[in-house]
């Protein structure tokens, strides 16, 4: 693990009872963090003048002033800082309207485990990704893909014990689309069941929670996306390409003995890995577009090294950081931020990582106008004993 530095975070609660509670409940990570309270949201703003901090986590019903409105103020002048929201219910406008100005929306009550976890994530990011101009572009991004509704509702039903699984199928039911991709993804071959299923609660129990939240995840980010014509038809190619990444994966995790959790990130990393090239081409518009057409089109030419030259940061590292602001996992992570360069992630036991560079090279191969080379040494290293020559044989014949 990289050395972390010391995080700042602020809270700002108008009620009393609250901020006291918190205080005692991080009085612990007091060497850890530089912590600051306010019980007034004016105050909390005014004192960003002096302080430096990383990270604020704000309730959003104060009389003086809305948790909307102080991180509204706070991502105008201060982008980067990471916004929180902490809230006692989310409806469907407040979860949009939050995610106009906060990274994410934590729901109360909420335990300190919870905080610790979302915080201890946000540290590491920011350790992977020290770019502060990165940040900053980030955190200031007008689109930021909101996390669903129903994946909030859901994550707040199976914290509940006395939720059951007909509860849980009851949530995703609602949504058509989202059943007949989660039909779809238990049906595939890839959970090889010699029955079909046809309903979501025996799909939950085949497949478990964690998958069926990705799978809803990603199919909302894809699917619920307004923008110009030229906009949404980048975005179906990317879709297109991982998908195909997903199904490469799949392929060459079987021929690996992966662990368990691995296995099950390789849905959310598949799919995920180009986040950031969706959420540029929505904020960036044309001038991203430039860039993703020439190095499509021009085979001396490659995105990553064009991003660097006219954006200073890259798409994984855009992906990456909202996969960690989302909460994901640091190997999740580590293979979005790595899939084009994973020599550089100091990391040579990470089978989710070799996995998801060799699928997404595999498909990229696949238009000859792309710049892509293969780092063999580094796949060697991961997959030790395996042929790389003969799992590429494989799994592409497996995927013609
Ligand atoms: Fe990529
Ligand atoms: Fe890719």
């Amino acid at each position: 693990m990289k050395e972390i530095s010391r995080l700042r975070i602020m809270f700002v609660d108008d009620e009393l009872s609250v901020i006291k509670s918190l205080k005692r409940t991080f009085r612990k990570y007091d060497k850890e963090w530089k912590m600051y309270f306010f019980t007034n949201p004016l105050e909390a703003f005014e004192s960003l003048k002096e302080n430096n901090v990383d990270v604020i986590i704000t309730d959003m019903k104060m009389p003086e002033e809305t948790g909307f409105e102080l991180l509204s103020k706070v991502k105008k002048k201060y982008p980067g800082i990471i916004r929180i929201i902490l809230t006692g219910y989310a409806n469907k406008e407040l979860i949009y309207s939050s995610f106009e100005v906060a990274h994410q929306l934590l729901i109360k009550p909420i335990s300190a485990e919870s905080i610790i976890a979302v915080v201890t994530q946000i540290n590491i990011i920011n350790t992977y990704i020290k770019n502060k101009e990165l940040q900053n572009v980030i955190n200031n991004l007008s689109y930021l893909p909101p996390l669903p509704e129903i994946y909030l509702e859901l994550s707040k039903k199976i914290k509940d014990p006395e939720s059951s699984l007909n509860d849980l199928a009851k949530i995703i039911s609602r949504d058509p689309s989202l059943i007949a991709d989660i039909l779809k993804m238990v049906n595939s071959a890839y959970f090889g069941l010699s029955n079909k299923v046809f309903k979501i609660s025996q799909a939950i129990s085949f497949m478990g929670i964690d998958l069926i939240k990705d799978i809803i995840l990603t199919s909302s980010i894809f699917k619920n996306l307004k923008g110009t014509e030229t906009q949404i038809a980048a975005i179906k190619k990317v879709y297109q390409h991982s998908s195909n990444v997903l199904k490469y994966s799949i392929a060459i995790s079987e021929n690996l003995e992966m662990e368990d959790i691995d296995k099950n990130y390789i849905f959310i990393t598949s799919m995920f890995h180009d986040l950031g090239k969706i959420v540029l081409i929505m904020n960036l518009g044309k001038k991203y577009e430039v860039l993703l057409n020439s190095a499509e089109k021009d085979k001396n030419l490659n995105l990553e090294e064009l991003e660097i030259k006219y954006l200073s940061f890259t798409h994984s590292q855009v992906g990456a950081y909202i996969l960690g602001l989302w909460g994901f996992s640091t190997k999740v992570i580590q293979s979005i931020l790595f899939h084009h360069h994973p020599e550089l992630s100091e990391c040579t036991d990470s089978y989710l990582l070799g996995t998801i560079y060799l699928a997404d090279y595999l498909d990229n191969k696949t238009n000859p106008n792309f710049k892509v080379e293969l780092n063999r040494k580094y796949l060697q290293l991961v997959f030790k004993d395996i042929n790389i020559d003969e799992l590429i044989k494989k799994v592409r014949s497996e995927n013609e």
